[in-house]
């Protein structure tokens, strides 16, 4: 198993939470020496292997050393955010986002799934974010990016539905990690009241995505108002152009 983001935020929770499991798992990110072992009596060794999303060459280096370790799950969960108006960002940071966020996740999955379908055993695990939805105002490019694992997640699914590899789309809500703070700075201006983003704790979310690839689900859904923004998302426009558009202030 390989979760890729798992220094901190849900990446760590995740790798915490599959350390208590019959697996072995590998703990993907960007600098193998800040590792930090996982504790516990019931935690099973866990594999720092370095991966950085931003480079092609990193991520063919990261496949190219597994050498004969299998993997039969892949977590696609390293991703960043970019917030603010989309004309004031960063170009060079809207390359790396969607390098990080969509296109390495593309270029990894690509590496790992022809081996899964050999062994005729795998499971393919994407965190989207409600973004991926509801696309949310000052959340632009990031917004689009997460659409883009929506649509990879649910297109690769039906394309392996005969297959013994599944795929779990995760639409992640607010959880409360370093990137929904960065959310909140970078709202500050825009969204009233940001304590309205309050998020979900990382090690529940987490336990939820693990018992999602345990039960073999397709999509992990949010509760409360992340899914009724999901179930929006899905109707006519001007529903969520109405609530966003009243939430934020240019
Ligand atoms: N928290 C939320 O509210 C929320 C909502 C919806 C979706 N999500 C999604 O959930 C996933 C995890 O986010 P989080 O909340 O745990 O955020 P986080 O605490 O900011 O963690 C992000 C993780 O992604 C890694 N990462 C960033 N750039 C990378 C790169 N170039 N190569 C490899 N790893 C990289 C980070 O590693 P470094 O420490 O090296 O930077 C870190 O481990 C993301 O895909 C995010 O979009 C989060």
């Amino acid at each position: 198993m390989l979760v890729t983001g798992s220094n901190r935020g849900i990446g760590r929770e995740i790798v915490e939470a599959l350390a208590t499991r019959e697996t072995h798992v590998l703990a993907g990110m960007r600098d193998t020496s800040a590792f930090e072992r996982v504790g516990g009596a019931r935690a099973r060794e866990v594999t720092p292997v370095r991966i950085d999303l931003s480079s092609k060459g990193s991520i063919e280096e990261c496949v190219a050393g597994l050498g004969g370790r299998r993997v039969d799950v892949l977590v696609n969960n390293a991703g960043r955010f970019a917030g603010g108006l989309f004309e004031e960002g960063d170009v060079d940071e809207y390359y790396d986002l969607v390098q990080v966020n969509f296109a390495g996740l593309v270029h990894l999955t690509r590496r790992l799934l022809r081996p899964m379908l050999e062994r005729e055993h795998g499971k393919i695990v994407n965190n989207a974010s409600i973004a991926g939805y509801a696309h949310f105002p000052g959340a632009a490019v990031y917004s689009g990016s997460k659409a883009a694992v929506v649509g990879f997640s649910e297109a690769l699914r039906r394309e392996l539905a005969e297959s013994p590899v599944g795929v779990l789309q995760v639409v992640t809500p607010g959880v409360e990690t370093s990137m929904l703070a960065q959310v909140r700075r970078d709202y500050d201006e825009h969204v009233g009241d940001t304590s309205k983003l309050d998020g979900v704790d990382p090690g529940e979310w987490a336990g939820k995505v693990v018992d999602a690839i345990e039960s073999d689900a397709e999509v992990l859904n949010p509760g409360g108002m992340e899914r009724l923004a999901k179930l929006a998302s899905r109707g006519p426009a001007a529903l969520l152009d109405t609530v966003l558009g009243r939430a934020f202030d240019r």
